[in-house]
């Protein structure tokens, strides 16, 4: 980290074992946070990534789909759930790193819950054909 500019903001959060979402430290970095726009820049500079990773995974699942054809209904069926899922998740991840993007992370959390989820279908949809 040693070309890391001194007026840009580090924060190192240490989660205590029992500490949650309303805890008072977690309460008090996220006033801290928004009265900085911390959220507001980080959202801004993971845009870019954002939208290069919906390209790459729509580009390199598209042709994986093309380039391995002959696959079982079931396989069908269940890529088919995990392409809506993937459809929710570049949805919440557009609204997540939009400006003044309300409830981020409550959204956060469903594109967590549903980006789970596809691993674990990606995972058995290895092993069927
Ligand atoms: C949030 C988005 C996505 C995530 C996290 C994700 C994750 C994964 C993972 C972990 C695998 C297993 C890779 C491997 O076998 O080494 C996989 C496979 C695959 N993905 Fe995705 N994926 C996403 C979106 C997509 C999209 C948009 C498509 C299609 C347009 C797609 C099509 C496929 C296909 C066809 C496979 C191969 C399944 C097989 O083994 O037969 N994925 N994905």
């Amino acid at each position: 980290m040693g070309d890391r500019r001194l007026d840009q903001p580090l924060i190192l959060y240490l989660h205590g074992f029992t500490s949650g979402p309303q805890s008072k430290k977690a309460q008090a970095l996220a006033r801290r946070m928004a009265q900085r726009g911390l959220a507001e820049r980080t959202a801004v500079r993971f845009r870019p990534l954002v939208y290069s990773s919906i390209a790459a995974l729509i580009v390199s699942g598209l042709y994986r789909i093309i380039s391995t054809p002959g696959h079982s209904p079931r396989y069908h069926a269940l890529l088919g759930v995990k392409l809506l899922l993937a459809a929710h998740v570049f949805a919440v991840s557009a609204l997540i790193v939009k400006k003044d993007s309300p409830r981020r992370t409550r959204l956060m959390t469903g594109a967590a819950i549903s980006g789970f989820a596809i691993i674990a279908i990606a995972s058995y949809l290895r092993r069927i054909f």
